[in-house]
């Protein structure tokens, strides 16, 4: 089967799309022959827990990267970007789907979007996704969308040395519109779950503060996790459940007790998240945000002033449910759980507290959960 979902294009998308046709002409002279779509992503809940094995709530956000692609006589691909920084990215995803023995050839490509880059959104997922789904595409082979989120995470891991577990890929390919999707990290056993009248908006506060040493602070967390599990004699953390840590909390020294105590209420968050989604009850679902944040800040340890300032603001601001940071951590964005009737009021007054409270412009911006990566019709 060839990776074929095709995305129904709203009025961004097919912006997105039309500059990455332009680009495609202006900088290298060539028509599009393709033309692919990723979004980025929110963890509801579930932070730090897909490489612990452990399990995940996420949505695809309505802002994506668009990858257009020309085809190439020749084995040569150049790349066109307004942003830095995305070489790797593409390096990659072009070495592992010849590794899957999907050679893509030759190809121009324009890469376009309005995923916040570095802001904890998973803009690095978009773009090796859509770049996996366009040149799989062009090259005409059989890639499942497991197969193509997995390349992908692969290719961050060994081309940009981030070692990053699947949620960001799973979710830029299987996100499904008014869906949350749930994931077991272990199994891949993954399900949508309705938003059923849920009468709240997921709101993204970036700080725009960059963030800095991520990658190194994610992979020491990351080893920690191991440590912990290594010591407990388990294979992951997913393993362990709170009553079991609290016997147990003796054998494991005091950082690496925090990390393990993060973990594994993590998990249980999601999981009581999955049951009050269903119930469509928002309010809880705002104290388990609140309780993975203060978890994340207290003890994983990847808040910073900047996104504190940012909770402090949402939190004050009407219609607020509860606000956590996401993603990686240490900058980024918080993520709001906001009654729909408050957006409007919730983000001019979001903006203003936080501007007094750092000086620093943030970016706000609410969403739904869109639809997964997909080729984008280019006319
Ligand atoms: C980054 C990684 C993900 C995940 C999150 C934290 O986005 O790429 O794999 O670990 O951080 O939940």
């Amino acid at each position: 089967m060839v990776y074929n979902h095709h995305c129904r294009p709203d009025a961004p998308t097919r912006r997105l799309a039309r500059q990455g046709v332009d680009a495609l002409r202006r900088h290298f002279g060539t028509t599009a022959d393709v033309a692919a779509r990723a979004p980025g992503r929110l963890e509801v809940l579930g932070a730090h827990t897909d490489y612990n094995e452990g399990f995940v709530t996420a949505i695809a956000i309505e802002r994506a990267t668009v990858v257009v692609a020309a085809r190439r006589p020749d084995r040569l691909v150049r790349a066109w970007s307004p942003w830095g920084d995305w070489r790797d990215y593409l390096a990659g995803v072009c070495a592992e789907l010849a590794a899957e023995g999907c050679v893509p050839g030759g190809a121009d490509v324009a890469i376009v979007g309005d995923v916040p880059v570095g802001g904890g959104v998973s803009s690095s997922a978009a773009l090796e996704v859509a770049c996996a789904v366009a040149l799989s595409s062009l090259a005409g082979c059989t890639l499942g969308p497991e197969r193509l989120a997995l390349l992908c995470q692969r290719a961050e891991n060994e081309y940009v040395g981030m070692r990053c577990g699947i949620l960001d890929q799973f979710t830029s390919v299987f996100g499904r519109p008014e869906r949350v999707m749930w994931l077991d990290c272990r199994t891949r056993e993954h399900r949508l779950v309705p938003m059923a009248g849920m009468s709240a908006r997921f709101v993204v506060c970036d700080t725009n503060r960059p963030r800095e040493l991520v990658g190194s602070a994610y992979n020491e967390r990351r080893a920690q996790c191991e440590r912990a599990a290594q010591v407990l004699g388990v294979r992951a953390l997913r393993e362990i459940d709170s009553a079991t840590l609290r016997a147990r909390a003796g054998e494991l020294d005091a950082t690496l007790l925090r990390r393990a105590r993060h973990v594994v209420s993590e998990n249980e968050r999601v999981q009581a998240g999955v049951a009050a989604l269903e119930r469509g009850d928002a309010v809880v679902l705002g104290e388990l945000i609140n309780a993975s944040h203060l978890s994340l800040r207290d003890d994983y340890q990847v808040s910073c002033p900047e996104l504190e300032a940012m909770r402090a603001a949402a939190l004050d601001a009407p219609g607020c449910l509860g606000a956590r940071l996401v993603g990686a951590g240490f900058g980024g964005c918080v993520m709001a759980l906001v009654e729909e009737e408050c957006v409007g009021e919730f983000v001019p007054q979001v903006e203003s507290s936080y501007r007094q409270a750092t000086g620093l412009e943030p970016s706000i911006f609410a969403t739904g959960a869109a639809d997964g990566a997909g080729i984008v019709a280019t006319d």
